[in-house]
């Protein structure tokens, strides 16, 4: 059964999704991923999406970051309906207002530290020594300003996720969604992790969402949404925004 989503002010709603289902393939084929699903998640607030492999985590995020397009159903950001937009309108508001922090790195490897979290701002039109600029003070504050001039395969895989956290937040996004952000690291850097991004979202008007299976950070949650085979199960609120 699908729940309602959690009433929130309409204000204080950063993501809604109503009725998202997303199928993939045809005929004989086709496979149902996602059922149906009722969500929205709240600005100012560290929501994570858990729930079994395979029951369509990954796939909900990516509808919700306009990376799929879903089969039926709506996504609205920020007031804005994403379902409809398209072509240049789509990356531009993407670019703005979202950051993805994904399980593997993804960084590019003849790229420096500083270089490889730059990107996200040079793709925006930035010259490099100024992007770089800006890159080298956040990755100061995450501990890295003495890697900046490293390449990623000089670096442990915490130290490849913070450049990674670096490059999802240089430009400042409303929203950051992360695939199992932790899952690569120890238990300490997963912290650390996770403290950095509460930091992100305790901004009254950002939002953070966790998609995890990693119980050692479920402490760091406001919300925790429920997953289970396509649909949400549970929507549950610890701290009151
Ligand atoms: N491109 C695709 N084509 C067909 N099936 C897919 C595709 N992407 C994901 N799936 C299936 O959708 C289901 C949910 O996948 P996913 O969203 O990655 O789950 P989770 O992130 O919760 O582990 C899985 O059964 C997966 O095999
Ligand atoms: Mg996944």
């Amino acid at each position: 059964m699908n729940t309602n989503p959690v009433q929130f002010d309409p204000a204080r709603v950063s993501i809604s999704c109503r009725g998202i289902v997303k199928e993939f393939g045809e005929g004989q084929a086709k496979v149902t991923v996602l059922h149906g699903v009722d969500i929205d998640f709240p600005k100012g607030a560290t929501s994570f999406l858990v729930g079994p492999s395979g029951c369509g985590k990954t796939t909900l995020i990516s509808v919700i970051a306009g990376l799929l397009t879903a089969t039926s159903g709506r996504v609205s950001i920020l007031g804005e309906e994403l379902t409809t937009m398209r072509g240049a309108k789509l990356v531009e508001f993407r670019a703005k207002h979202l950051g993805f922090i994904f399980q593997q790195f993804n960084l590019i490897p003849a790229l420096t530290a500083a270089e490889n979290a730059a990107v996200s701002l040079v793709v925006r039109g930035w010259t490099l020594a100024s992007a770089k600029r800006e890159s080298n003070r956040l990755l100061d504050r995450l501990g890295m300003g003495a890697n900046r001039n490293k390449y990623p395969n000089q670096l442990s895989g915490g130290q490849q996720q913070r450049i990674a956290i670096a490059r999802s937040l240089v430009h400042d996004p409303d929203i950051v969604i992360c695939d199992e952000p932790t899952a690569s690291l120890d238990a300490e850097t997963g912290r650390d992790v996770m403290v950095l991004l509460k930091e992100v979202a305790s901004s009254s008007e950002r939002s953070v969402i966790v998609v995890t299976h990693d119980n050692r950070i479920f402490s760091f949650a406001d919300c925790i949404a429920t997953m289970s085979d396509g649909k949400i199960e549970r929507f549950e609120v610890l701290t009151r925004n």
